[in-house]
């Protein structure tokens, strides 16, 4: 299927919007499921192929909406973009155009990834501001600031940072906080620049060694990728990508929750399990074990959850992207657990929804009380942003009788085909049109 048009995409992402999902709890999941491959791996590796002329390929990407919004700003850009059983093609031969539209941004926060490709190659970029969103404000000053400090003029006009440099020089970057696509963002805009950059403070998440790997495939000249420190030397052109991405150590979370409030056994194909270390130590914690097994993991939840107190923390601390998902788990442990969200301001969407579900949750400055309750009853419930739409997913599964979960499209930007993987392993779940 090729895609060269907004106006296609528009309206798939309507239909996709109108979408909800029936579950009716209490079934114990039992199974193999095979993990897809990290969303938050595609993205930044699709605007990296803004880097070099020519085609370039890349496999096991995820059949998500945020992969196809990706693709379709790409294709706006001039590059042919062509998705195919999981597989990715981008001709990037030539590149036209250099505006990212607020209409892509605001449903895709990671549009901001094509900032530091398109300075590297075009020498200017247009990209809408994100704004605030679900979770928090989210701002990315640290990108800019990266690639002020790269010799790009920076400017903020009605909605939008206009980014401009003949020509990147690299520069010595600390990031006051860690930041993921902030990191990802200089690390390819430095591929190209005249001389040598340094990231301090970077964001150390496996998804930055993903791209750090695939971008040395194309030549690029980095190390450190995995530590706080990265370095970068710039190299005055690249070859297209021909790689694979890493699988999606959140969905596997999500699957390895799923087991422990099911009381169910799901064997996880094609996972990687040192990802995953800060999640499985907790969840081990509550009493789900979670063993190698040939080619995964498999994870068997135990007949009555321990309480489990947690905080999230940049790589390799415990992801923030697995916080809605912990908490539905212990939202039925035998006891209380303290959970305290440190990356974002406003991650807690999913407490009202799982309140009415009968859970026992309060909220206090980024830090949520959780006493256990011995049964939640389902209930129709509104998905707010994509790990909270999870989240409900998780307790629905656990409750009695039927939640039906509202505004799944979130739920649609993250999981590749989330109800037919639950249906295979003994799920009551269905989706319906509103
Ligand atoms: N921050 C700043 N200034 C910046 C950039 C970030 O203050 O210029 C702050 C943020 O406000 C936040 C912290 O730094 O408090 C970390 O944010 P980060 O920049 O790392 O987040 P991100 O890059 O926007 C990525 C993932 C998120 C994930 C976070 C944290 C992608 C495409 N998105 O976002 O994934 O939650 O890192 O791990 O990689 C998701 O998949 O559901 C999702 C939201």
């Amino acid at each position: 299927m090729i895609w060269n048009t907004g106006r296609i995409f528009n309206i798939l992402f309507w239909e996709v919007s109108l979408d909800k999902l029936i579950i009716k709890g209490g079934n114990r999941l039992t199974g193999t499921v095979e993990i897809s491959g990290a969303k938050n791996a595609a993205l930044p590796l699709m605007a990296a192929s803004l880097l070099a002329a020519g085609e370039h390929a890349l496999h096991r990407i995820p059949d998500l909406k945020d992969i196809t919004t990706m693709g379709a700003m790409l294709a706006d850009f001039g590059a042919v973009y062509a998705f195919d059983k999981n597989s990715v093609s981008l001709d990037c031969s030539s590149i036209t155009h250099h505006e990212a539209p607020y209409e892509r941004v605001s449903t895709m926060r990671a549009s901001v990834l094509v900032l530091g490709p398109l300075v590297a190659r075009l020498g200017k970029a247009k990209v809408s501001l994100p704004g605030g969103c679900a979770i928090g404000a989210r701002p990315i000053n640290l990108h800019l600031m990266g690639l002020e400090k790269m010799g790009a003029t920076i400017e903020l006009e009605s909605g939008y940072v206009l980014a401009e440099a003949r020509k990147l020089k690299g520069a010595s970057i600390y990031f006051d906080t860690p930041t993921v696509t902030g990191t990802e963002n200089i690390m390819m805009a430095a591929t190209l620049a005249e001389g040598t950059t340094l990231i301090e403070n970077a964001a150390r998440e496996p998804e930055i060694v993903d791209l750090a790997n695939a971008l040395i495939s194309m030549g690029a000249r980095i190390t450190g990728a995995g530590e706080s420190i990265i370095e970068i030397d710039g190299v005055s052109s690249l070859k297209p990508l021909d790689y694979t991405i890493i699988p999606d150590r959140i969905e596997a979370g999500t699957f390895m929750t799923i087991a422990g409030i099911t009381n169910g056994d799901i064997t996880l194909r094609n996972c990687i399990s040192e990802h995953l270390d800060a999640v499985i130590n907790k969840l081990a914690d509550s009493g789900i074990t979670v063993d190698p097994v040939e080619g995964g993991l498999r994870a068997i939840g135990p007949s009555q959850l321990n309480p489990v107190n947690t905080r999230t923390m940049p790589y390799p601390g415990f992801p923030t992207d697995m916080q809605a998902q912990f908490m539905a788990l212990m939202s039925v442990a035998v006891g209380t657990s303290v959970i305290s969200e440190k990356i974002f301001e406003n991650r807690f969407m999913h407490v009202a929804e799982l309140r009415r579900m009968g859970a026992d949750i309060t909220t206090e400055d980024g830090t949520a009380t959780v006493r256990g309750v011995r049964t939640l009853t389902g209930a129709p419930l509104m998905a707010t942003d994509l790990r909270a739409s999870a989240s409900l997913i998780v307790a629905a599964l656990r409750a009695e009788g039927e939640t039906e979960i509202h505004r799944i499209y979130h739920l649609d930007r993250g999981y590749e085909h989330i109800e037919e993987k639950l249906a295979k392993i003994g799920a009551d779940i269905r989706r319906e049109r509103e």
